[in-house]
Formats: C-alpha cells, sequence, structure tokens
C-alpha cells in the first residue's frame, strides 16, 4: 500500500496542484518523495535511490556546509535524474525581491536578468508561484501569456522551454525561496519528475530554513557582544555559561575564572540568593546590587529573567547588568538638596507668613490709634471751634457779614468733624470693640447701604458669640472689603452678606450679581499669585494667618467670596482671657 503525503503530487494529481511546501514539514519525517517501500525492481533501486541522496544532502546541512553549496547539490542530482532539465532555487528575501541563489546548470545570464526584480504574479512561474503560494506549471513558457516578455525572451535564448516552479514556506507560511525545474522540451512534469521535485523542495526547504535560523542565531549573538550591557547567560543550574564584551569590561573577570561559577562570585553569597529567592517568587529579579570592583564597592542595577525551551522547561537566564554608582549618587545628591531646598523655602514662607500675620495686627493697631487720635485730638478741637464760633455767631457786636463768615466757618467746622468721624469710623469702628462684630457690620451695612444705594441682604445670626478680637476684626475686614469691590468693581445693584457659625466654625459669604471678575484675574489670582490691587489678596492672608479657609469664584452672575474660619480653640482661648480680665 502507497503511503504519499497528502501534500505531495500523486500520479493523478494535475499540473499545479502542489501547494507551497513547508520545510519544516519535513522534520522528523523520512523524505522519500512520496515513495514508499512497497514493490520492487527498478522502483526499489530508485527509492534507494533517493534515500541515499537524502542522507547525502541531509549530511551536507548537518555538517554545515555553505548553503549554496548543498542547494547547488540538491538541483545537480535533479538535473541527473532526467534529461534535459535544468534547475534553480530562488530565494525571496524580505523585501519580497527575486533572489536567485542556485542555478548549477544555467548560465550566469539567467541569475542576473532575475536579481533583485521584485516579486509579482506575471514576472514568471517563481513570482506567480510564491504569489500563490502554489506549484505553477507552465507547459511551455512560449505560448503562456502569462509571463511577461522579458522572462519570455530570456528563456527563448536559453532555450528553456517548460518551467514547473513550487514556493517553499517556513514554519509561518512565509515563502522563503521557489525551486524552478526548467524542460528543454515543452510540456508537463511526469510522475518521477513530480517525485524528485517533491524531493528536492523539502531537502531545500530544510537547508534554507536552517541556514536562516543560524543566521538569525549568529545575529543575536552579534548583538549580545555589542550590547552595551553587559551580559551575563546562566545554566538551569545557576552556572556562568557565557559573558559578553560589555561584561568582561565591568567586572574585570576572565572567562577562566568567571564561566562554571554562580554570580555569588561577583556579588557574594547573600545578594546571589536574593535573586534566587526572587525569581523563584515573581519569576525575575531586578535591583540594586553592590559589588567589590577593582577594590571600589560600585552599585550595579541587575535584572535576571529565564528564557524557556518550547516545552516550557528553562534553557537559561539571561543577566543584565549596569553600573549605576555614578547616577545613584547623583539622584541621592538631588534628592538631598531637593529636601534641603524645600525645608528653607517652608521655613521662610513660614517666616513670611508670621510678618504679614504681624504687619496685618500691627496695621489694625496702628489704625486704631489714628481712629482714635482724630476722634480725641482733632475731633475735640474742632469741637472747641465749632463751641467759640457759635458764641461769636451769636455776640450783637458784629455785623451782619461777619455773622455770614462766621456760620461758613461754623458750617465748615461740622462737615471737617462729619468727615473725620467718618474716617475714623471706617479705620476702627469703635463698636467692634464695645458692641461685638454683629452690632458692628449691622450698622456698616446700613450706613454703606445707605450711601452706595447698593441693597444689602444681610442674614446674621441675632446670638452670634463674641469671638476673638483678632477674628471679629478679620471677619469685619473681610465683608468691609467685600462691600467695597461690589461697590467699586461689580456694579451690581445688590449684595448679600451670610454669617453663620457652629461650635467649630463661622462661616461668611459674601455675593453679588454683577458682572463678575475675569477669567484671567481669577486664575491669576488661584494660582496663588498676587492681583494689583491689595483688597483680595489681604482678605486671603487675614484668613489664611488665622487657618481659615479662603475661597473665591466668578462668573457671568456675579462673584461669591466664601470663608471658613475655625474658633472653637479660639474661642477658649478669648474666655481664658476673658475670665483673667475679670478676675
Ligand atoms: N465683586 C467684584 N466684581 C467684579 N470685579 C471684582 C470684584 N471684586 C474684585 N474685582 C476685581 O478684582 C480686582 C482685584 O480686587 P482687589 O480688591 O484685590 O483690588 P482693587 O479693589 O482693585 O484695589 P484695592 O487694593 O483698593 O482693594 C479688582 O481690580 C477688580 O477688577
Ligand atoms: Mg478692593
Amino acid at each position: 500500500m502507497s503511503s504519499i503525503p497528502s501534500q505531495f503530487p500523486s500520479k493523478n494529481d494535475g499540473p499545479g496542484s502542489q501547494k507551497c511546501l513547508h520545510a519544516s514539514a519535513a522534520k522528523g519525517q523520512q523524505v522519500d518523495g512520496g515513495l514508499s517501500s512497497a514493490g520492487n525492481g527498478p522502483l526499489m533501486s530508485t527509492v534507494e535511490n533517493i534515500l541515499r541522496f537524502q542522507a547525502k544532502a541531509l549530511e551536507m546541512i548537518a555538517t554545515g556546509q555553505p548553503l549554496v553549496s548543498v542547494l547547488d547539490a540538491i538541483s545537480r542530482y535533479v538535473e541527473q535524474q532526467a534529461e534535459d532539465i535544468r534547475c534553480s532555487v530562488t530565494f525571496i528575501d524580505a523585501e519580497h525581491r527575486i533572489r536567485p541563489a542556485s542555478a548549477p546548470s544555467l548560465p550566469a545570464k539567467y541569475k542576473g536578468d532575475l536579481d533583485d526584480v521584485l516579486v509579482y504574479p506575471y514576472i514568471a512561474p517563481c513570482g506567480l508561484a510564491a504569489c500563490q503560494k502554489e506549484q505553477v506549471i507552465s507547459e511551455s513558457i512560449e505560448l503562456d501569456e502569462r509571463w511577461s516578455d522579458g522572462f519570455r525572451s530570456m528563456t527563448k535564448s536559453l532555450g528553456l522551454k517548460a518551467c514547473w516552479s513550487t514556493p517553499i514556506c517556513d514554519a509561518e507560511g512565509t515563502v522563503i525561496a521557489t525551486l524552478a525545474i526548467y524542460s528543454l522540451h515543452p510540456g508537463n512534469p511526469s510522475a518521477h519528475q513530480h517525485q524528485l521535485i517533491g524531493v528536492a523542495t523539502r531537502l531545500a526547504g530544510i537547508a534554507i530554513e536552517r541556514h536562516l535560523r543560524e543566521e538569525r542565531l549568529r545575529l543575536c549573538a552579534e548583538i549580545i557582544s555589542r550590547s552595551a550591557d553587559a551580559i551575563r547567560i546562566l545554566d538551569p543550574s545557576w552556572k556562568i555559561i557565557e559573558q559578553n564584551t560589555a561584561h568582561r569590561e565591568l567586572f574585570g573577570i576572565p572567562d577562566e575564572l568567571l564561566l562554571g561559577n554562580t554570580p555569588a562570585i561577583i556579588f557574594g553569597e547573600e545578594q546571589f540568593q536574593r535573586q534566587i529567592n526572587s525569581l523563584e517568587a515573581e519569576k525575575a529579579f531586578h535591583g540594586d546590587l553592590t559589588a567589590e570592583i577593582m577594590g571600589e564597592q560600585r552599585i550595579i542595577d541587575v535584572t535576571v529573567f529565564p528564557v524557556h525551551r518550547d516545552g516550557g522547561k528553562i534553557a537559561c537566564f539571561v543577566s543584565l547588568s549596569r553600573d549605576v554608582t555614578e547616577s545613584r549618587k547623583t539622584q541621592e545628591e538631588m534628592e538631598k538638596s531637593h529636601a534641603e531646598l524645600e525645608t528653607a523655602v517652608e521655613a521662610r514662607t513660614s517666616q513670611l507668613q508670621t510678618l504679614s500675620a504681624r504687619l496685618m495686627t500691627t496695621q489694625d493697631e496702628e489704625r486704631r490709634h489714628i481712629a482714635r487720635e482724630l476722634h480725641d485730638s482733632a475731633g475735640q478741637y474742632l469741637a472747641a471751634i465749632q463751641m467759640n464760633l457759635g458764641a461769636m455767631r451769636n455776640s450783637p457786636e458784629i455785623t451782619s457779614a461777619e455773622k455770614s463768615r462766621i456760620q461758613d466757618s461754623w458750617d465748615m467746622v461740622e462737615r471737617c468733624s462729619s468727615e473725620i468721624r467718618t474716617i475714623s469710623y471706617l479705620l476702627h469702628p469703635p463698636l467692634l470693640d464695645e458692641m461685638g462684630l454683629r452690632y458692628a457690620i449691622l450698622s456698616y451695612v446700613e450706613g454703606f447701604a445707605r450711601r452706595s444705594g447698593i441693597r444689602v441682604d444681610l442674614d446674621i445670626p441675632d446670638g452670634l458669640r463674641r469671638l476673638p478680637a483678632e477674628i471679629e476684626t478679620a471677619i469685619f475686614r473681610v465683608v468691609q472689603q467685600g462691600l467695597a469691590n461690589i461697590h467699586r468693581h461689580s456694579e451690581s445693584r445688590v449684595a448679600e452678606i451670610r454669617l453663620a457659625e457652629d461650635n467649630k466654625q463661622i462661616k461668611i459669604v459674601i455675593r453679588d450679581d454683577g458682572r463678575g471678575i475675569s477669567a484671567e484675574k481669577l486664575n491669576h489670582f488661584r494660582s496663588g499669585k498676587q492681583l494689583i490691587g491689595v483688597g483680595i489678596a489681604g482678605m486671603r492672608e487675614r484668613i489664611r494667618d488665622l487657618h481659615g479657609e479662603f475661597d473665591i469664584r466668578s462668573g457671568a452672575s456675579g462673584t461669591t467670596i466664601e470663608v471658613n474660619l475655625p474658633v472653637l480653640q479660639r474661642l477658649n482661648t478669648r474666655g481664658a482671657k476673658t475670665k483673667s480680665a475679670t478676675a
């Protein structure tokens, strides 16, 4: 019984029925060209002949003979088996170009004409076979209209009449070469020739694929050897079996001392054990290790990972090392100086905050002092002048013209007294100390609404407790500045002020429905920068000094200022003060 593999053409298969032959499909499988050992006589001798050649070709491959020599041997063998045929093997490179590799019985013109030509279906049978991944039989090149004129005239000049081209694919199914048999007579391949094509294609595939694999390995070895990273390769029992040039240069250990030892020879037993533990737990190791190199302790950044075989078993461990001593030191120094800088900035900020708090307090005290002085001295003098003027005005000895001038002066002194009262009130409302925050705000808001014509909706708890002086002053100043801004900038006709308190904090909201603050100014302020004016910045500073929160929101429908001040602790403080004052 015949055991013809399915991808192998049988006698009954028509021309062109052979699919792409996978080089790797022949692995571990006897390449018998589709012939079984059944039968006898000439058939038997054909099988023996093929098997002998197959053994010879495989030996050439195994002993590392140059690829072209192996392909030439295959081509020649095919040519010897049938009369008037020529065999060629052509690579299809990664850029999809034709690279004639072996055509031992064809003139150089053949290779020259096809070399570097981009693969496309109608360039030649090998082009079509590569594109279709199927065997292409051209019974008569001359009459076959599929081929380019160039190919037809080139083959005609060489006396080639028929072409049977078979693609060769790698394990992934990519066409890596084609094997073409040219006949000096038109016609299709015989069954025997089909069998030869099968054998030759498989052997050529094995040779090419092995060659490509070796090329890849050579490339990898070259990359490893030239890598700037120090690389060592360890066998599954952690013995070092390879080191590259960078490794040799980094650690300065010659092969004869290093190979066969574990990495403990470089990093010591304890650090070596760390790598093993990490690989067992996490399948990889990455970290800083220390190694003594030329009598100096160096920091080495080490990565170790296993490489597995197809079956999942560990083939080897690859370890990459980089000397990071300098960069780690620089990093450490940078971190240290960064921390120092931060500490210095924090200290400076806190100094500035203390200073600004002191400035505010001094300013408030100064204002209070000026307000008193104005009231008590200038105010008293003006009152005295007014009294004198009043007495003079009523004197019978003055003329009516003098009387009228005295009256003018009296009116001016009256206005002046009123101005001084207002200024002194704005500088420091006396009611704040005596009557408390609630009464001071009520009185201030009433005066503000009257003078500005802005309706103020005020919501302030009836029983608002007395708060520490600095808190009452801060809240009063925020309300005062908030209303001043509404008057000067918002164009709003209404304003809203809400105060609410609980045990822990007091909350103040000042709102208008005016034109709002421009987004640009607001972002500028929110990013912590100073605005042109000092009003809002001053509010924020005051609140921050008292450990409160200050927020300002603004848009097309108006501006809202929201302040939250913690008061519990301060209430207690004031309580303590009050007690001691009354005691
Ligand atoms: N309620 C508001 N509505 C619209 N714009 C406002 C309002 N409040 C403040 N602004 C804008 O924000 C800016 C900064 O206000 P801020 O109170 O800090 O300074 P100022 O009022 O200009 O000057 P001053 O130092 O006298 O207070 C103002 O110039 C104004 O453009
Ligand atoms: Mg202002």
